[in-house]
């Protein structure tokens, strides 16, 4: 008999999360508040699964019993059974507590509960609970059903015995679970800042306009979306904030200065794509700009961001987040770089990188571009950061 999973909320990220649980085998209950979002959240995994079953994912009879085995209630009761509740309500510290306070009165003692919260604190959030060694983050990233990587975050409460059960049990759903500790934005939200941050400083001074520096990302790096591209496709609005919350959390480290002509785009409604105007046009008719396809200027681009991210990368190691393997496997599962950023390090040589990287800082002199000790360390030991 397969564990019985809760998921609360039942939006954009709930609805996912329930779906890939059921998918996995278990009987699941996806609880909300809201009855309305719960009839949408139920009406858009029948015709998820419906989709898959056409495509040959799974029969007709597993998709039924898919269907049958998730339960959808407007009562957290309901949760009583579960070994697993994931919560992805609001992200709202004092309503992700009344939950949890009430949450804990219902499960039983040995239910492990976990949030999929961004920007909070994994304690924060586990302060309000009586056992806290049961509490982790949990963090699946959007479209939770297609999206492989998961962060399992314990807390400075955690029991590493219920790490390592949930690092088992999330694996099993086919996802890639690295774990990393609990610091602001884990370990995707964190390490990707300069791919936003850097591109924007370089619009910024003048270097480049939006279609060039996505150029540059696209044709020399290899990535799938230039940088304004994908953040006119997350929304200027969440972008924007989430670097704000990592720049304060970080105690206003400049290397995660968010960037005025973003706030701007994002004053002016110009959200990205939700809005059909972000960074670029997306009313009908309306042609796309076309960039300046310099290969000298498109390498000075790529190279500025790229070192800038394997820094960021360095650093997340640097200070124990997670380990080489897990920032690269978080990279290029969890946004879809072509490459981990550690093994990108290893292949152009740590020297290399760190020689960009002073050049920089010398230019500048601003903290953004300081090189990380653990690149320098790198250089010193001529190793590898990947072993
Ligand atoms: P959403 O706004 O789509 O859904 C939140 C749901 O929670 C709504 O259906 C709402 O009715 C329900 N809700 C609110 N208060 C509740 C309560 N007291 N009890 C039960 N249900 C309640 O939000 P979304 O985007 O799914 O985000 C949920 C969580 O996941 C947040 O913590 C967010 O930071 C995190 N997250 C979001 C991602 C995204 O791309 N949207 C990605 C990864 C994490």
């Amino acid at each position: 008999m397969k564990e019985i999973i809760g998921v609360i909320g039942a939006g954009t990220m709930g609805a996912g999360i329930a779906q890939v649980a059921a998918q996995s085998g278990h009987r699941v209950v996806l609880s909300d508040t809201n009855p309305e979002q719960l009839l949408r959240a139920e009406q858009q995994i029948k015709k998820s699964i419906e989709k898959l079953v056409e495509k040959g994912k799974f029969s007709a009879d597993s998709g039924q019993e898919i269907l049958e085995n998730l339960q959808f209630s407007t009562q957290l009761s309901d949760h009583s059974q579960a070994s697993l509740v994931i919560e992805a309500i609001v992200e709202n510290l004092a309503i992700k507590h009344q939950v949890f306070t009430q949450l804990e009165q219902v499960v039983n003692p040995s239910c492990v509960l976990a949030s999929n919260t961004s920007s909070l604190s994994i304690a924060s959030i586990g302060a309000c609970l009586q056992d806290a060694s049961r509490f982790m983050g949990i963090h699946f990233f959007n479209p939770a059903t297609i999206m492989p990587l998961v962060e399992v975050i314990p807390g400075v409460a955690t029991s590493l015995s219920y790490t390592q059960h949930i690092e088992q049990l999330i694996t099993s759903w086919s996802k890639t679970v690295v774990v990393c500790k609990d610091t602001p934005g884990f370990i995707v939200n964190r390490v990707a800042r300069p791919f936003y941050g850097e591109a924007l400083r370089i619009y910024e001074e003048g270097l480049a306009d939006f279609a060039t520096i996505d150029w540059a990302m696209t044709e020399m790096g290899g990535f799938k979306m230039g940088p304004f591209t994908l953040m006119d496709y997350i929304g200027n609005d969440i972008n924007y904030t989430v670097t704000e919350t990592v720049f304060a959390a970080f105690y206003y480290d400049p290397r995660f200065k968010p960037s005025f002509t973003q706030k701007r785009h994002m004053e002016a409604g110009f959200l990205g794509r939700k809005t059909n105007r972000g960074f670029y046009d997306y009313k009908e008719g309306s042609t796309p700009p076309s960039p300046t396809k310099d290969p000298v200027l498109g390498k000075q681009i790529f190279e500025r961001i790229l070192v800038l991210l394997i820094n960021e990368a360095a650093d997340a190691v640097f200070m124990q987040v997670a380990s080489p393997n897990a920032v690269d496997l978080a990279m290029t599962k969890g946004v879809n770089y072509p490459k981990g950023l550690l093994a990108w390090a290893d292949e152009l040589g740590a020297e290399w990188v760190l020689d960009k990287l002073e050049s920089l800082f010398s230019e500048y002199g601003e903290d953004r571009y300081r090189p990380n000790p653990l690149l320098r360390r790198k250089v010193r030991e001529q190793s590898k950061f990947i072993l």
